[in-house]
């Protein structure tokens, strides 16, 4: 039994945080964010909008987009760093908003990696035939634990959510292969301290560039294919320069990569779900194609899949 993706689907707030905003807010210009990292703008959810709300917009979709209710699910998965608090679960939140009431549920905390876990966590269940319809839902309510006045930080993250329904699909199809990692060593580099982010920038950069091609490599390979058999590539969406090692690595022509990180900015455990989604309204993917996902996170945490499109 494979798994595959049945349906995606995406939520981001309606306010946009420029960069020019930012520039009232703490010592910046448009013109360094623009050239460090590829962010113009960034989505930021009002107080009434927590993390929860978000993850539910985004999984309604995806149910919706799959075809599912939600009666059929069996698992709600959901990464994320940010939770409405600490229990209970985003997952039993949204459990019981959508009426899911036959599944199990659980927050998975991987930081920017979040949704890549939970992908490949819900693979296990569906080729074990234990459960058919599982919901993943990568969300973050970032704005919640940045402190406005780090420059360092703050010119770099926004709010939204993205979710996919996992199941069963035909042989060849579905997720191909996976690598997961992380390294309890990278804490100092970035975790969150008191109520805040703290980063490392230089150290996470250097990392995460070495990380994202060597994983997007490394599933490609191991299914025995090359990178002249990937047709897309959807990198977790923390930076341009960083999403441009990955591409180089794969030696893949640009317009074969995902990019939303101009105008979401770094949306953790959502910016590879809301990045597919996106992707997939759009028709940039097509059916058989060999997709990778890679991301890399906090922790430090990683994971990558190559999947060949389609049910
Ligand atoms: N505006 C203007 N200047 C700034 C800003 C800013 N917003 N932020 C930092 N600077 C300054 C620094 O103070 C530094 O000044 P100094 O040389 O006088 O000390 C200078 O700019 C250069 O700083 P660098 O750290 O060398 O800049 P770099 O090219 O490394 O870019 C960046 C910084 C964008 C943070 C980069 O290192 C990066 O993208 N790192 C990875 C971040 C990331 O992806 N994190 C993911 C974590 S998400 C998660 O898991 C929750």
């Amino acid at each position: 039994m494979n798994a595959g993706i049945l349906g995606t689907g995406h939520y981001v707030p309606e306010r946009v945080l420029t960069n020019k905003d930012l520039e009232k807010i703490v010592d910046t210009s448009d013109e360094w964010i623009q050239t460090r990292t590829g962010i113009e703008e960034r989505r930021i959810a009002p107080e009434e909008i927590d993390t929860s709300d978000m993850a539910y917009e985004a999984a309604l979709s995806a149910m919706e987009n799959a075809g599912v209710t939600g009666e059929d699910l069996d698992m709600i998965l959901v990464a994320t760093v940010t939770p409405d608090m600490g229990f209970p679960s985003v997952a039993c939140q949204i459990q019981e908003r959508l009426g899911a009431f036959k599944a199990s549920a659980m927050d998975l905390s991987a930081a920017c990696a979040g949704f890549m876990y939970g992908m490949i966590t819900a693979k296990q269940f569906i080729e074990t035939n234990t459960y058919k319809n599982i919901l993943v839902v990568g969300v973050e309510k970032l704005s919640k634990i940045t402190d406005w006045t780090d420059r360092n930080t703050s010119v770099l993250f926004g709010d939204g959510a993205g979710a996919a329904v996992i199941g069963p699909v035909s042989d060849g199809k579905g997720i191909l292969s996976f690598e997961l990692g992380a390294d309890g060593r990278g804490i100092p580099h970035l975790h969150q301290d008191g109520d805040y982010i703290h980063m490392n920038g230089r150290e996470v950069f250097k990392f995460a560039v070495r990380q994202m091609g060597d994983s997007a490599l490394n599933v490609v390979e191991k299914v025995g294919l090359t990178k002249d058999d990937v047709d897309y590539l959807i990198p977790h969406q923390a930076n341009i320069r960083i999403m441009e090692a990955a591409r180089e690595k794969l030696e893949i022509p640009i317009e074969k990569m995902s990019k939303s990180v101009h105008k979401y900015g770094n949306t953790s455990a959502a910016s590879i779900p809301i990045a597919l989604s996106e992707d997939v309204k759009a028709g940039k993917i097509k059916e058989d194609e060999l997709v990778v996902l890679v991301g890399f996170g906090g922790g430090l945490t990683w994971g990558a899949v190559a999947l060949r499109w389609g049910k």
